[in-house]
């Protein structure tokens, strides 16, 4: 059996179940920042007492638990155009070059009103115009 102090905490908090998949891995995710590596969701898989096929089906399911804790998305969805979403991924693009943190696209976050919007990690993020990118990539977990 693969054991992780982290996990069994986090089981332990919602149940040995396969139902507690998702609160697991949300858990070990938001309250670690901890990526979702090969060797926690297999102890996670164990603790769970499912396969590792779901929970690594789960994770690639629900794409936000597999954002790495450093990645920032911006988002490209209509509204997010509208309010000049192309200038910020641009200027969040050049602001972290040369960093850790990876940039990439996505489609509506469901944070319209905040457009243009990003998530910076998991912490949600706007309206990130072009000249303040830098500062919401120094973000919470910056
Ligand atoms: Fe960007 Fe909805 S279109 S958050």
């Amino acid at each position: 059996t693969r054991t992780d102090p982290v996990v069994e905490a986090a089981v332990a908090r919602h149940g040995a179940s396969p139902l507690a998949t998702l609160p697991v891995l949300r858990d070990i995710q938001g309250n670690t920042g901890r990526p979702l590596d090969r060797a926690t969701l297999g102890a996670a898989a164990d603790a769970l007492g499912v396969s590792d096929a779901q929970v690594y089906g789960a994770v690639s399911f629900y794409s936000l638990l597999a954002v790495a804790p450093h990645a920032v998305r911006v988002c490209d969805g209509p509204v997010c155009m509208a309010r000049g979403g192309a200038a910020t991924h641009a200027a969040v693009q050049s602001a972290a070059a040369g960093g850790e943190r990876a940039v990439e696209r996505c489609s509506c976050l469901g944070l319209c009103d905040r457009a243009p919007a990003a998530l910076v990690g998991l912490e949600p993020c706007g309206p990130v115009a072009a000249e303040n990118a830098a500062a919401a990539l120094a973000g919470p977990t910056g």
